[in-house]
């Protein structure tokens, strides 16, 4: 493993404390420019060998039972991570720093995380959603981090976040372009969000933290 700093800027400047805050007030938190470089450079490297050898799947909506392949909702595909890759191992390790952090001061007892590489070809797009399925409400924290390069606002593909609980009506409170190393954070299951129409090709890992729901004493397998 490459020496990966702690997540986030230096000592001195509190953008793990604006998340924190931002997470317990809002319900989600933009985070411009906060995956380390060094992973940023790896993971796009790697996102755009996975891309060129085509070995992505259509994406889905829901899982196991309840798993629809509708592509008038959800046009992407995806590549599950397994961490076995020096990129991958890397950022499972970032990511497990944050987890740390979130679960101290939430106090919300995030478990697994589980992430994958997800493109957007131009014409795709993602409609309004939450990230916690129905029947498996079990993902509370969702991170969503850019891999694109010189992203142009006329590109669109512009992540959409409407207030926590907010009805089908109402207007979004933030519209985020997909920019080089931008992370997002949002409680999985309150905040809803979409994916605009992108015109260009559009990189990107989808992540999530889920909750051990035990049920009679046997931990939940980690579909
Ligand atoms: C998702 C998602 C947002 C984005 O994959 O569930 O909402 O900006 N992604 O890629
Ligand atoms: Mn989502």
């Amino acid at each position: 493993m490459t020496a990966i700093p702690a997540p986030g800027p230096p000592p001195g400047d509190n953008r793990l404390g604006a998340i924190l805050d931002d997470l317990s007030g809002k319900g989600w938190s933009w985070q411009p420019d906060f995956l380390p470089e060094a992973l940023y450079h790896a993971l796009r490297a790697e996102v755009l060998a996975i891309n060129a050898e085509d070995e992505l799947a259509p994406a889905g909506i829901g899982r196991e039972t309840a798993f629809q392949l509708d592509r008038t909702i959800r046009r992407s595909r995806i590549a599950w991570m397994d961490g076995t890759t020096p990129a991958q191992a890397d950022f499972l390790h970032w990511a497990e720093q944050l987890r740390e952090s979130i679960n101290r001061s939430l106090m919300i007892g995030m478990f697994e995380f589980e992430a994958c590489f997800a493109v957007y070809r131009p014409g795709e797009f993602y409609d309004r959603h939450l990230d916690s399925f129905e029947g498996a409400r079990n993902r509370v924290v969702s991170l969503v981090v850019y891999l694109n390069e010189d992203w142009q606002a006329e590109s669109g593909g512009a992540l959409l976040v409407w207030p926590e609980g907010a009805g089908e009506e109402a207007p979004h409170v933030a519209r985020i372009l997909p920019e080089r190393a931008g992370v997002v954070f949002m409680l999985s299951e309150t905040v809803p969000h979409a994916v605009e129409v992108t015109h260009a090709l559009r990189f990107g890992i989808a992540a999530w933290w889920r909750v051990n729901p035990s049920i009679q004493g046997q931990i939940d397998p980690l579909a």
